[in-house]
C-alpha cells in the first residue's frame, strides 16, 4: 500500500506530494470502510425518485472529511453534507469529494463504484484519486506530474477511429427532464463507435479512460465531486477534457466530454 503511493510523490516541491499521499490515504481508508459494508445489507434512503444514499455514503464520507480535516487546512465541499446547504468558496483551495461514486451500483451490488478526492484550487484539480475498492485499483495524478494505477503510468489508448472506440456515458438523475437530448446523444454516437458502456459511476468510467480501457465518455448534469478528480486523471494520462461543444471546462460545468485526445473532434460534432 505504501510502495503503490510512494511511486507517485515525484514532486521536486513537495506540496503536490504531500497532498496526493493524503489523498490516496484518505481514499483508501473510506474503501476499506466500503468493501465492508458491501457484504452487508444495506441501509438505503431517497434523496429524489431515483437517487439513493446509504449507509456507506455516509460512512465514507464521514472517514474522509475527518481524515482531511487532520491533515489539512482547505476547505472540503462533500456530496453528502453539500445537502445541508452551506457556502463554499469554489476558487479557493478546497477537497472536493464524492465519497461513493455509483451508489446505485453499490446498492444493488453491481461491482462498479469508487471513492472520488480531488484537491482544487481556483477550480483547477491539482490532486486527483479515484480508489476502486473492490478492485483494489488506486488511480492519482498530480498537475504536470502525471497519473498512475497502483504506482504504475498511465496512458490512454491510442484509439482513432469512433469504429474502433469503447465509449462511455452516464444518464442524469433527472432523466425524465433530460430524456430528449439524451436519446439524441446516444441515437447519434451508438451507430458510430464498436459499442457503448452506461457502467454507472462517471469518477471511475474517467478513471477506466485514464488507463485504456474506454476511449471516450461523455454525460450531462454532473456534479464537481462526479469529475473533479477524473479529469485530472484524464489530462494527465495524455487525454482531453472539454465541454461537449469543445470549449473550456472545469468541474463546475455540469456537461461533460472527454477522451484519449484522438477521438475527441468525432465525438464532439457528434454531442455538440
Ligand atoms: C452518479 C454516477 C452515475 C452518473 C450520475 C452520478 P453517484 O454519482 O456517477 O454514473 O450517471 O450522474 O450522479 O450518485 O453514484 O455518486
Ligand atoms: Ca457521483
Ligand atoms: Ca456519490
Amino acid at each position: 500500500m505504501v510502495q503503490r503511493i510512494e511511486a507517485c510523490l515525484t514532486d521536486p516541491d513537495r506540496p503536490l506530494s504531500d497532498l496526493l499521499r493524503v489523498a490516496c490515504t484518505a481514499a483508501l481508508r473510506a474503501g476499506e470502510i466500503v468493501r465492508e459494508l458491501y457484504e452487508k445489507p444495506h441501509r438505503i434512503k431517497m434523496k429524489g425518485a431515483i437517487d439513493l444514499v446509504t449507509e456507506a455514503d455516509v460512512a465514507s464520507e464521514q472517514a474522509i472529511v475527518e481524515y482531511l480535516r487532520q491533515h489539512s487546512g482547505a476547505e472540503i465541499l462533500a456530496e453528502e453534507a453539500s445537502a445541508e446547504g452551506g457556502t463554499i468558496e469554489e476558487n479557493g483551495p478546497l477537497w472536493v469529494v464524492d465519497p461513493l461514486d455509483g451508489t446505485t451500483n453499490f446498492a444493488h451490488g453491481f461491482p462498479y463504484f469508487g471513492i472520488s478526492i480531488a484537491y482544487s484550487v481556483a477550480r483547477a484539480s491539482q490532486v486527483g484519486v479515484v480508489y476502486c475498492p473492490l478492485q483494489d485499483e488506486l488511480f492519482c495524478a498530480g498537475r504536470g506530474l502525471g497519473a498512475w494505477l497502483n504506482g504504475r503510468p498511465l496512458k490512454v489508448s491510442d484509439r482513432q477511429g469512433l469504429i474502433e472506440s469503447l465509449v462511455a456515458t452516464g444518464f442524469p438523475y433527472a432523466i425524465r427532464e433530460n430524456l430528449p437530448a439524451v436519446l439524441a446523444q446516444l441515437g447519434r454516437v451508438l451507430p458510430r463507435v464498436r459499442d457503448l458502456r452506461r457502467a454507472g459511476a462517471a469518477a471511475v468510467d474517467l478513471a477506466y479512460l485514464a488507463c485504456g480501457r474506454l476511449d471516450g465518455f461523455w454525460e450531462l448534469e454532473l456534479k464537481p465531486w462526479d469529475t473533479a478528480a477524473g479529469q485530472l486523471l484524464v489530462e494527465e494520462a495524455g487525454g482531453r477534457v472539454s465541454a461537449l461543444a469543445g470549449g473550456a471546462w472545469n468541474p463546475w460545468c455540469q456537461e461533460i466530454l472527454a477522451s484519449n485526445g484522438m477521438i475527441h473532434a468525432q465525438l464532439s460534432e457528434l454531442l455538440a
